[in-house]
């Protein structure tokens, strides 16, 4: 049975503030840590056997995973002293795979919402007799991401990370974050340093004229990296357009977790999620948005697309488009935010002490 490799290490600076007291794998999307989506996914495609590379927070993870058995996995941890890189987090926890030198190991990037088939890629992997085979998917703004043109036969020709210039930008193919390596290519990454996969490993594959393998597909892909793709993301899971086995509840325009408290005239639609202890008052509207555990939505507040953090506290009347409000944030009636913006956890912002427009 194929095992697998999660990088959930990252620092999540883009997510900011909802990673600063959550790593980002562990944010709650439709209503349960996103990785606990990524797991389900892998479990169903018959992994068992996961290891997940962690850093930044690296604590909180083993408390709630545990073992792995409630997801039927066998789940160990191994956590770096220095943040390794995505490659040295791949080398560093290579003593705990049983695979042997030639069988195939599956690496995810712990930030990736996609409906891909990991049993396809794998069988790919193993057709064209290849080193490391990528999942690749097509996107418009190819700039964040690894560039990764193929040849006619699916043959990876080169690897550009976040390409600087327009001469770079060569394909609108992307590495999607999904990887299968024959475990002789992850014992030869060097031991012991920082090493980026992206930016050292795959170029220097290359170069020495190893066999990469891209499959591309066009099923759904996310990046859940910054605020706005993370929210689009848990809503685009509770309304079913991005699959997981994982979804405490059934699909529609919301969901409500128990324990949650929500007016019977409030509206939630566009896959709003409605956490544990939270509350919705009276009129309120909620259109694709995530409201985390125990935070306060009060009565006629109007929040489009946007995360409201753990234990905050959205005042009366006030529009929220597109903002993110961190874990233990007031923010007070008659406020108007709009368009990325980030409210620190904890911070107290006055009633009406900001708007976008010049109405009052
Ligand atoms: N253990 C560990 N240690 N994990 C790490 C470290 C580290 O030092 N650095 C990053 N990671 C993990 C992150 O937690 C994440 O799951 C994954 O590695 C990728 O890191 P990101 O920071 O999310 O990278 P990115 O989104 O800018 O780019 C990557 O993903 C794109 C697809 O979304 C690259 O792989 C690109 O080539 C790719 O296109
Ligand atoms: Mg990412």
């Amino acid at each position: 049975m194929t095992e697998a490799i999660l990088l959930v290490g990252g620092k999540g600076t883009r997510l900011r503030p909802l990673t600063v007291h959550t790593p980002k794998p562990m944010v709650p999307a439709a209503g349960v840590p996103f990785l606990t989506h990524q797991l389900a996914r892998a479990r169903a495609a018959g992994v068992e056997h996961i290891v997940l590379a962690t850093s930044y927070l690296a604590e909180v993870f083993e408390p709630y995973f545990g073992d792995g058995a409630e997801w039927g996995l066998h789940l160990e941890y191994v956590t770096e002293e220095e943040p390794l890189g995505t490659g040295g987090a791949i080398r560093n926890v290579a003593h705990r795979l049983h695979s042997g030198p030639d069988d195939p190991v599956l690496i995810f990037n712990g930030d990736i919402l996609t409906g891909l088939d990991i049993a396809a890629l794998v069988r790919t992997h193993r057709e064209t007799s290849a080193d490391v085979s990528l999942h690749l998917t097509r996107v418009e703004d190819p700039r964040a991401y690894g560039l990764v043109p193929t040849d006619g036969t699916g043959r990876v020709t080169a690897f550009l990370e976040k390409p600087q210039t327009p001469e770079e930008i060569v394909t609108d193919q992307i590495n999607a974050g999904a990887y299968v390596f024959n475990r002789s290519v992850i014992d030869a990454i060097p031991q012991g340093r920082p090493v980026s996969v992206e930016r050292e490993t795959f170029p220097g594959l290359l170069e020495s004229g190893a066999h990469l393998q891209g499959m591309v597909d066009s099923t759904y892909w996310l990046d859940l990296g910054t605020p706005q793709a993370f929210v689009r993301g848990s809503a685009d899971l509770v309304l079913g357009h991005a699959p997981s086995p994982a979804v405490p509840g059934r699909r529609g325009e919301h969901l409500v977790l128990d324990g949650a408290d929500v007016a019977a005239d409030a509206k939630l639609s566009g896959g709003t999620v409605v956490g544990a202890g939270a509350r919705v008052g009276a009129g309120a509207r909620i259109v694709g948005s995530t409201v985390l555990a125990d935070a306060v939505v009060e009565p006629g507040a109007q929040i489009h697309d946007s995360l409201i953090g753990a234990g905050a506290r959205v005042g009366a009347r006030t529009v929220l488009h597109g903002a993110v409000i961190g874990d233990g944030a007031t923010v007070g009636a008659d406020n108007e935010l709009r368009d990325g913006i980030r409210v620190w956890c904890g911070a107290d912002l006055p009633a009406a002490a900001v708007r976008f427009s010049s109405d009052q």
